[in-house]
């Protein structure tokens, strides 16, 4: 019997990396440069789709340097057209895509209530449209490769987020988008399952990281403009500012744990195992009936920082 946590069982799983094709979202920078660098370290033939041009171009020009066969692509991930466009210009170029990682995705924080529109908007847009755009521009495609080809092996890979197995204080509108993002992976883990296809899936579940997450404001775009920020805003923008900086493993340590499940066929992808603590005590008061337990419990300085700035006032 699989223990828990070995339990790939009979999961499908992408073995050969080289000279196969990997289609990365939010390729510019963070945890999506580092995905792409790997992939390409491991000879793969890489798609960047990024919607920051200017970090786009420096990323293509790397990865073309470094002797990679690369195409970089402007796409906003929330827009169902440039997802599609991203497919088309893939399979046009490379005839295929193996591995697909949707991982763009922006950071919003504040009281729940006190969110705009807006923000729901675009962090929903960017991280769970974004995710859903991927899953149904590239999986059809994939799986009609893999009807006509029997030794095709592809993987689909979702960057969800720490807060999508948990849910911490004053940061409700990212929380809701990566719940959403797990959500949808396990259930693309089971159908995928339930045809039998040969395409895996994993979900990829960081605490906080170094990359420009705590700057996600760079790209929000013009028509979902911040028309103010409120006290926990600012206090979320500062929590994530200090929570990120101070991240001690490095994005790329994280993308390459990331392609080792992949060829492992695991499912379940995450940077702070020690925080899996908090998962089981949530699952643990759903299944008791309890109340939610503080998540911040084994880091009451952590909450007591938030506490504090949520409720000063702006001077
Ligand atoms: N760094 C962390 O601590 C952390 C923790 C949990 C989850 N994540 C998730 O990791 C993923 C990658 O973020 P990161 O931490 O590398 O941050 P990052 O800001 O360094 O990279 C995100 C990339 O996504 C791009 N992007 C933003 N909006 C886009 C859009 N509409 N369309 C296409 N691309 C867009 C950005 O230009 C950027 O290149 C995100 O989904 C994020 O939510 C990060």
């Amino acid at each position: 019997m699989l223990a828990a946590g070995d339990a790939t069982g009979d999961a499908a799983r992408m073995k050969t990396f080289a000279g196969r094709v990997a289609v990365i979202t939010g390729a510019a920078s963070g945890f999506g440069l580092e995905l792409s660098r790997g992939a390409a370290k491991r000879g793969m033939k890489i798609v960047l789709a990024d919607v920051q041009n200017d970090a786009l171009g420096r990323a293509h020009a790397e990865l073309t340097a470094a002797g990679a066969e690369a195409m970089a692509m402007r796409v906003d991930v929330s827009h169902a057209a440039d997802v599609e466009a991203l497919a088309a210009a893939t399979f046009e170029r490379f005839g295929a895509a193996h591995l697909v990682v949707n991982n763009a995705g922006v950071a919003v924080g504040g009281l729940v209530w006190e969110s705009s529109l807006a923000d729901w908007q675009w962090a929903l847009g960017v991280n769970t449209w974004g995710v859903i755009h991927g899953v149904r521009a590239f999986v059809p495609r994939m799986l009609a490769l893999a009807k006509a080809d029997p030794s095709y092996e592809g993987h689909v890979v979702n960057t969800a987020s720490m807060a999508g197995l948990i849910n911490i204080p004053n940061t409700g509108v990212y929380n809701v988008s990566k719940h959403a993002v797990v959500s949808l992976s396990e259930t693309l883990y089971h159908d995928l399952r339930l045809i039998d296809a040969p395409i895996g899936a994993s979900v990829l579940c960081p605490y906080f990281v170094p990359t420009g997450i705590h700057e996600s404001e760079r790209n929000r775009p013009t028509e979902l403009a911040r028309e103010q920020q409120t006290t926990s805003q600012k206090a979320a923008e500062a929590f994530a500012r200090i929570a990120v900086t101070k991240g001690k493993l490095t994005a790329a340590e994280i993308a390459e744990r990331t392609l080792d499940a992949v060829a492992e066929g695991r499912f379940y992808v995450v940077s702070h195992p020690n925080a899996l603590g908090d998962v089981r005590t949530r699952a643990e008061d759903i299944v008791a009936l309890r109340n939610p337990t503080d998540p911040f419990g084994a880091r009451p300085e952590m909450r007591e920082m938030l506490r504090a700035a949520v409720r000063s006032h702006d001077t």
